[in-house]
């Protein structure tokens, strides 16, 4: 029997995370859950009740309204994963907008939001079997995970690549505004006080520039492989 273990995956935005945990999860049969989400679910509550904008951030608004905030997901039968739902609505479309992208590395920064995510997320990864993909997953919320990636590319490599889904769904999107976001995000992540993105001294880190998804996976089942029997 094989064991049941917790894979870590963290680093930059849009390097391939979630395709890779995704394509894990449903190799083992573990849950998938996009952290991500949950931050960018948050940013959509707050900017639909107005603490934050471009050039705002009401702090104590939100973080006095959190316990009205709850978020789920909800698995779709057709994609085959899971869709995030904020007080019982499928956001899943408008949490991926440059809109929201724009807004949620400031939310990021709010301990309390992270205090409230990062509790969620342990219980759900509780039983173990477990694929989770962020920022601070093998920093913060699993340091005892058994698995822990580390994710990087080129902001040019990364910021095509969003452009490109972006385009596909029919947002309306130039690309120096989205290489901007890439590096801007970047530095708020890195540098915020609380659990800033780092790559944990144990995780192994994947510079995906020029590695395509399947040489990447079939090098991370090796590792899960190993770490399972
Ligand atoms: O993975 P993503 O690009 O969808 O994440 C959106 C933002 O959420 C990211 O720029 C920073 C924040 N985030 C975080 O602070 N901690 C996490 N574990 C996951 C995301």
């Amino acid at each position: 029997m094989s064991k049941k273990i917790i894979i870590a995956i963290d680093g930059f935005s849009s390097t391939g995370k979630s395709t890779i945990a995704k394509l894990l999860a449903q190799k083992y049969n573990y849950i998938y859950v996009d952290t991500g989400a949950m931050y960018r679910a948050v940013t959509l509550y707050a900017k639909q009740n107005n603490f934050v904008g471009l050039e705002k951030l009401d702090v104590s608004g939100l973080v006095s309204n959190l316990k009205n905030i709850s978020l789920s997901f909800q698995l779709n039968n057709d994609l085959g994963f899971a869709e995030m739902f904020l007080n019982g609505v499928n956001v899943e479309k408008h949490i991926r907008s440059l809109e929201i992208s724009q807004l949620v590395s400031k939310v990021s920064t709010i301990s309390e939001v992270r205090t409230k995510l990062v509790a969620e997320q342990q219980i759900m990864g509780k039983e173990r079997g477990i694929v989770m993909d962020g920022r601070d997953i093998g920093t913060v919320v699993f340091p005892d995970a058994e698995l822990k990636l580390f994710m990087t590319a080129s902001a040019d490599k990364r910021a095509t690549r969003r452009y490109k889904e972006l385009i596909e769904r029919g947002d309306k999107v130039e690309f120096k505004d989205i290489l901007f976001n890439v590096q801007e995000r970047d530095r708020i992540d890195s540098t915020r006080q609380d659990s800033p993105l780092m790559k944990a001294n144990d995780a192994i880190e994947f510079d995906n520039s020029d590695m395509g998804i399947t040489e990447q996976f079939e090098r991370i089942c090796t590792l899960v492989e190993k770490r399972i029997s």
